[in-house]
C-alpha cells in the first residue's frame, strides 16, 4: 500500500514518522519545507505539490490546522481530492467541525473517494509515542483498510458511528478539556489568593476526584510558568469555536464552553496562540 500524508505540524511530523518506523511506504507533504526534509532523512519520499504527493497513493492522511485549510488543500477544484486515485480513501485526522466533516464525506463521494474522520485525542508525547486515541466516523469495513495505519500511530481506535460522528465525539473531548483548564486555574489563583501555598494546590488538587486527570501533567507547566508548546493555545480557542458553530447549527445552548472560548480569544489575542494551552493559566494569573 502507498501512504500519503499531508501536514507535517506537531502532530502530523510524529505520526508520519511512526508509519516509516513501521516499515511503510510513506510520501510526505508540508507547505513549509523543514518537516519534509527531517522525514526525508528517516526514509520518507515526497513531491513538489500536495497533488503530486497524493496522486497514486492507496491512503491520504492529512493533519491539517483548520476546517478552512482543510477545504483550501483537499476541497477545492484542484484540490487534493481532484488528484487522488478512485476508490482511495482520504483519512482527515485534523480537528475539525462535524458539519464540515459530512462536507468533507460529500465531496470526496463526488471523485469516487472514500472518507475517513479520525481526529485524535492525546497531544505531542501521545503523538511520538504512537499513544494516540483516533475517534472514528466510518463504516466497518471501510475502517478495516486504514485499522493497521492507526495502530502504528496509535493504542486506540474507537468507532464513534458514521462519516461525521468522528468529529463530534472529538468536539466534546476539547470542551471539555478547555474548561476543566480553566477550572483548575481558577482553584489555584483563588486558593493562592487565600494563603495556601501553591506548591501545595498544585501537587494535591490534580488527585482530588473533581480535579480532571489530565491537569496532574499541566500542573507542571503551571508551576514552572513554562508553557513549552503541546496543543497550540489557537487551536483550542479555533476548537471551541468549531463547538460555537456546531451548538448554533444544533439548536444547543453551550453557556459555559462560549465562555471559556472568550477567555481563549483573548489570551491568543495577547500573543500567546503558539504556547500550550494550559498558558490560559498564566492569562487568567495577568488579568
Ligand atoms: N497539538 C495537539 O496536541 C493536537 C492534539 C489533537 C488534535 N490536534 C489537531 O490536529 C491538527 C494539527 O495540529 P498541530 O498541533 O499539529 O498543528 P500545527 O503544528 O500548527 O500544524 C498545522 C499544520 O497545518 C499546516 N497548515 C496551516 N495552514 C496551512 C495552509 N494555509 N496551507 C497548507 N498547510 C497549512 C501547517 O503547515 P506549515 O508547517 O507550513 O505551517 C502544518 O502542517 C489541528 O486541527 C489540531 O487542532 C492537535
Amino acid at each position: 500500500m502507498k501512504i500519503t500524508f499531508i501536514g507535517l505540524g506537531i502532530m502530523g511530523s510524529r505520526m508520519a514518522a511512526n508509519l516509516l518506523k513501521n516499515g511503510v511506504d510513506v510520501t510526505v507533504y508540508n507547505r513549509s519545507k523543514e518537516p519534509v526534509n527531517i522525514l526525508l532523512e528517516k526514509g520518507a519520499k515526497t513531491a513538489a505539490t500536495a497533488n503530486e504527493a497524493a496522486k497514486n497513493a492507496d491512503i491520504v492522511f492529512s493533519m491539517l490546522s483548520t476546517p478552512e485549510v482543510v477545504d483550501y488543500v483537499f476541497l477545492s477544484e484542484d484540490g487534493v481530492l481532484s488528484a487522488m486515485k478512485k476508490n482511495a480513501i482520504w483519512v482527515d485526522c485534523s480537528t475539525v467541525n462535524p458539519s464540515f466533516s459530512i462536507k468533507s464525506k460529500e465531496a470526496a463521494d463526488n471523485f469516487g473517494i472514500r472518507f475517513i474522520d479520525a481526529p485524535v485525542a492525546g497531544t505531542k508525547p501521545q503523538a511520538e509515542h504512537a499513544q494516540l486515541a483516533f475517534f472514528i466516523g466510518a463504516e466497518k469495513s471501510l475502517l478495516e483498510e486504514v485499522e493497521p495505519y492507526l495502530n502504528f500511530m496509535g493504542a486506540k481506535v474507537i468507532n464513534i458511528g458514521e462519516a461525521g460522528k468522528g468529529a463530534s465525539f472529538k468536539m466534546l473531548v476539547n470542551i471539555m478539556l478547555a474548561q476543566s483548564m480553566i477550572i483548575f486555574s481558577e482553584a489555584v489563583l483563588l486558593g493562592e489568593k487565600m494563603g495556601i501555598s501553591k506548591e501545595f494546590l498544585l501537587s494535591v488538587i490534580p488527585n482530588l476526584v473533581v480535579a480532571a486527570p489530565f491537569t496532574k501533567f499541566k500542573a507542571d507547566m503551571v508551576r514552572e510558568d513554562n508553557y513549552e508548546v503541546q496543543f497550540p493555545l489557537e487551536w483550542m480557542h479555533k476548537d471551541l469555536h468549531l463547538a460555537a458553530v456546531t451548538a448554533y447549527e444544533m439548536n444547543q445552548p453551550l453557556y459555559l464552553a462560549n465562555v471559556a472560548k472568550e477567555l481563549f480569544a483573548e489570551a491568543n489575542k495577547n500573543g500567546m496562540g503558539r504556547l500550550d494551552f494550559a498558558a490560559i493559566h498564566r492569562y487568567l494569573e495577568k488579568k
